[in-house]
This record gives C-alpha cells, structure tokens and sequence, in this order.
C-alpha cells in the first residue's frame, strides 16, 4: 500500500520516511512542495529515495503561493494578533491539498506529514487534508509516537539516516513570505535573539547602511502590481520575483524583524521569532492607502474583518466557508484601492512618507488650515452640539461636576457599587 508524505527534507519528515516504511510497511510517496523556501530541491528528492521513497514529486507551487494564498494575505492585511503575517500559515493548506492531489494519482487515500502534536501545524494539514479528501487515513508518527526531538535524532542515527548538514541551532520554517525562527535559546522568552538567528534581515550596525533609502509600491485593486521598478501582474506573473526583491531590498536596511508571543491553536503560547520584509512593508502600505481611498466605516468594518479572516487562516480554517464569505466581502472594499505608497526605510524602521490614488478621499481644499479652504466652519456648530448631546444628557442626570484635584465626581450613586450593600 502507498502512502503519500509531504516532505520538507528536515529531521521530521525525515524520519518519518522510514518510520512509515518500517513500522507500517507502506510504499513510501514523498511530495515537495517549492514555496520559495529556497532549499535545494535535488538534494531533498536524492534524500527521500536515499531514506526509501519509492517515488517522489517536486511541485513548484510558488507562483499559486504568490497569487492565491499571499495575495489575500495582503487584501486581509492578514497579521495574526497584529504582528505575524501568516507565511508558514498560508503555505500549509497548499501543501495539503498537493498532498491530496499526488494521493488521488497514486491511487492511494493514506496520508501523512511529519508535524509534531505540539504546533499549528498539525492542525493546517489535518484540517485541509479531511475537507479535501473526506474519507482519507491521516498518519503523524511523531505525533503518533510522541517522539521528542532527542528521540528522533536517535532513530535517525539508529537507521542510518543522513540528515542535511545545516546548523541545528534553530528551526526553520520558510517560504516567499516569510522565515519562521524556533527553538533553541529563543524559547527563553527573556533573551534577546542573536544575530545569527537572522538570514534575511540586516542586523550587524557595522553592515546597516548609513543613508536612507525609499521604496514605492503601486497596487492594482489592493494588489501590489510593482515595487519599485520590478513589476507582476495580476495573473501571478512575476509576484515571487517582486516579494523577492521586496524582501532583499527591505532587509538591507535591517527591516522586517517581528519577536512576539503568540498563542497557538492548540492553547500553548510560544515565543516567536520570523523575519519578514516584504510582508511588514507591503501590508503596511497596503493599509496607508486603504486609508486613502476607503471611508472610516468601511476602514473600521474592514479591520474586524480583518481580525477574523487572520484567526481563520492561522489557525486551519482556511476552506471553511466563513473565509470565503469574508473574501469576498474584502474583494469588494479593493474596488478602488489602487495608487501608489512610498516607504523611507532608515536602520531598521521605516515609515510610509507618500500616497496617492485617483480615486483618494483626502481633499487638501478641505483639510487645509491656510487660506483657500473650501469648508464652512459655521456650519460644525450645530454638528458639535448635537455630537455631544447625550452625553451632556447623562452627565446632567448623573450630576457629574469637575473638582479640582479630584477629577470626574458623579452626586448620583453608582448602582454597580450599591450591589450587596444591602
Ligand atoms: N508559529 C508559526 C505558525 O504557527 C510558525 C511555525 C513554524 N513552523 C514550523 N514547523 N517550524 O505559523
């Protein structure tokens, strides 16, 4: 019988090779799926059938990635509790359901991946790979086992596993989007990262660039067409190239670095490092035209949105129906989000400095303070008074005075604080 693998080429996909070959007696299928994760692909399809695979697929899936996973990512201004901006939680559904595909060819409906039961991870795969093939045998022997990571290295060693000769320091999740950075003295919540955590983020002050340094993004209906001059289109054409040069360009100049705690779906909360240039940058100018182009309700409704369409993303849910419900509401607020954002970026921080759209709300007659105004100031009286009409209402009714020195004083008791005073 076959079973079908995502394999990434680490330890845990590694090992679990072998254990599905040993402990199950399956034909072993192993499926890579290039997210712009910048590994060398031949060396992870030679290492699978080194370990057993008896057969193994390379999909480059990195342009889908761009158009239908961090495209919507973008429109979302998708930011996992204000900070992550979803890479490994995005790459997770479409490595599923590529899964899925190869089972279907293979003739096989046994699935497994190498997740441990620890993350978010088991959750994306299990939960995508069920919606998509409803009746599949799902196979997470670290999981499974509840194999710790010394555990691992030793059945690694046991069966003569070759392992990639890469640092062991920490691990490492990556893809176009983003670089998720675990483990080692980063689970310490109180030490500060060291340097050699980061790959893609400038953070040596001797290598930081003295000057400043600018770069503009045109978006094209909330999708990001250029940056600077690297152009894509919407189609998908030349995105991974334009999130690559994003990322080069905004990483130079030390930005791009997210250190939070975040709360895992399966109720632990871990401390997380990623670097993420491109995403920081282009979600934030993303967001600076929005406020642009689109009304204070809609900006306002939007971010509820907003919030929800990342919780679902993160955590699994990105076939339940409500994530397309809120897609399609977010597709109708890109209708004029198009124009232009330019970034200063200086040692690490960076700040958008310049927007434009044809279709911009923001009209300088009406905000200027300098002559040429086109707004009637007598008429904001009569909008004030009633602005505030109910609340002069209750604090007359409450008696609330000013005293000096002892704030807000309300005559009328609190019923709150006559409770069981009884
Ligand atoms: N905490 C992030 C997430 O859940 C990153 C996880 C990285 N994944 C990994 N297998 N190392 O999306």
């Amino acid at each position: 019988m076959r079973v079908a693998l995502a394999y990434s080429g680490g330890l845990d996909t590694s090992v679990a090779i072998r254990w599905l070959q040993v402990r199950y007696g399956y034909d072993v299928v192993t499926v890579t799926v290039d997210v712009g994760q910048g590994d060398d692909l031949k060396a992870i399809e030679d290492r699978a059938r080194a370990i057993g695979a008896v057969k193994h697929y390379t999909i480059d899936a990195r342009e889908e990635f761009a158009r239908d996973y961090v495209m919507p990512c973008i429109r979302a201004n998708g930011l996992y509790e204000g900070k992550y901006p979803l890479a490994t939680a995005l790459a997770r559904p479409l490595i599923a359901g590529k899964v899925v595909e190869v089972a279907r060819r293979e003739g096989t409906s046994i699935l497994a991946h190498g997740c441990t039961g620890k993350g978010n991870d088991q959750v994306r795969f299990d939960v995508t790979m069920r919606a998509l093939m409803p009746n599949c045998t799902i196979i997470a022997p670290i999981r499974d086992m509840n194999m710790t990571r010394d555990e691992e290295l030793e059945f690694a060693r046991q069966e003569g596993i070759e392992l990639a000769a890469e640092s062991k320091r920490y691990s490492i999740d990556q893809n176009l989007w983003g670089r998720a950075i675990e483990g080692g003295d980063l689970e310490d919540a109180e030490s500060e990262p060291k340097a050699d955590a980061f790959r893609w983020v400038n953070v040596d002050p001797a290598l930081l660039p003295d000057d400043s340094a600018y770069m503009s993004i045109e978006f094209d209906h909330g999708i990001p067409v250029a940056v600077d001059g690297v152009k894509a289109h919407p189609s998908g054409s030349g995105m991974v190239e334009m999130i690559e040069y994003a990322n080069e360009r905004a990483g130079r100049y030390g930005v791009g670095i997210v250190d939070h705690i975040e709360d895992r779906v399966v109720g632990i909360k871990s401390r997380e490092v990623y670097e993420a240039p491109a995403a920081l940058t282009i979600i934030e100018a993303h967001r600076e035209l929005e406020k642009l182009v689109l009304t204070s309700h809609q900006l306002r409704f939007k971010q509820i949105v907003e919030q929800q369409w990342s919780i679902l993303a993160y955590s699994g849910l990105w076939l339940e129906p409500l994530r397309l419900d809120l897609d399609r509401f977010i597709a109708s607020t890109q209708e004029y989000v198009s124009g232009k954002v330019t970034l200063k970026m200086y040692k690490g921080s960076f700040r958008v400095v310049s927007r434009s759209s044809p279709y911009s709300l923001y009209d300088e007659g009406l905000a200027t303070y300098t002559k040429g105004s086109t707004f009637d100031q007598s008429l904001a009286r009569g909008f004030v008074e009633l602005w505030g009409l109910q609340s002069m209402v209750a604090n007359r009714v409450r008696g609330v005075a000013y005293e000096s020195g002892a704030g807000m004083q309300e005559s009328m008791p609190r019923r709150v604080s006559m409770h069981g005073q009884g």
